[in-house]
């Protein structure tokens, strides 16, 4: 493939290969996956992932967009998909219009995704209408996470039938995809088998159409957080702390810079 997908061609990935997917939130990390994923994300993770915040509630129009343009810098094979940030979406279809259009038109994503089932069934149909192409969250929806009252697990028992309403809800609506975070893998898969467009998963089992993960999360930036559903590929947080040890303890012996690093009074011939 040499240009980026439309959301089209990533519907029409259903029930094929695999659909691949990572966050990111910077230029580098963008040039890292473009090769790769099939469509990146810029989460609203970002406010936890790069800006310590306590959740992705705090996170603005205005940092979606800044990251959105690093990211978009990055990427040319793979799809660039943005998330709608909590408040600039829920109160009406003409909110959510107006703000997924700022989103697409000063970043150049091809598609905004937001959080929600049956409840945002009518802006999600509002929105492609009108040129918005919709990727739908449902299952874990962390910006409700107030209302859900923690990270749990979603759809396990009698909750199967709302999900799977919900599923069907944004299907119907017209979303091009749809993400099932946290939800056990036997009601994925039914939701995979019932509804039209891909299911990407987080946390959804190995039968979801696709999958994502946060890119922080896969490399082990992290220490301290782990979630089940993450496999970390890499263990950056701690070779990157073990790099900035020997850095402070080469300093303090003066071992670095080294005459290598360094500049003398004449210039080279
Ligand atoms: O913000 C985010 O990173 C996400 C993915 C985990 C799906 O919404
Ligand atoms: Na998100």
């Amino acid at each position: 493939r040499k240009t980026a997908p439309l959301p089209d061609d990533i519907r029409a990935m259903k029930g094929g290969s695999p659909i691949v997917s990572l966050t990111a939130y910077t230029t580098p990390m963008a040039r890292m996956m473009d090769e790769h994923c099939d469509f990146v994300l810029v989460g609203d993770s970002v406010g936890m992932v790069l800006h310590g915040l306590p959740s992705t509630l705090g996170v603005t129009m205005e940092m979606m967009i800044l990251h959105g343009r690093a990211v978009a810098r990055g990427l040319q094979k793979a799809m660039l998909v943005i998330d709608i940030p909590f408040g600039s979406y829920e109160e009406s279809p003409a909110q959510a219009f107006r703000n997924a259009a700022r989103l697409m038109r000063e970043t150049g994503a091809a598609a905004v995704k937001l959080e929600g089932g049956r409840h945002m069934a009518e802006t999600i149909g509002f929105l492609v209408a009108r040129g918005v192409p919709v990727m739908a969250h449902i299952g874990l929806t962390p910006q409700s996470i107030n209302t859900l009252g923690g990270y749990r697990v979603q759809g396990r028992g009698a909750a199967a039938e709302a999900l799977l309403a919900d599923a069907r809800a944004v299907s119907d609506a017209g979303a091009f995809s749809v993400v099932l975070e946290k939800v056990p893998a036997t009601l994925a898969d039914r939701i995979t088998a019932e509804i039209a467009i891909p299911t990407i998963g987080i946390g959804a089992g190995a039968g979801c159409d696709g999958q994502i993960l946060v890119v922080d999360d896969m490399l082990g930036l992290f220490t301290d957080f782990k979630p089940k559903f993450v496999k970390r590929y890499a263990t950056l947080g701690a070779d990157g702390e073990a790099a900035i040890a020997s850095y402070a303890a080469e300093v303090r012996a003066r071992d670095f810079p080294a005459p290598e690093h360094t500049f003398s009074d004449k210039a080279p011939e």
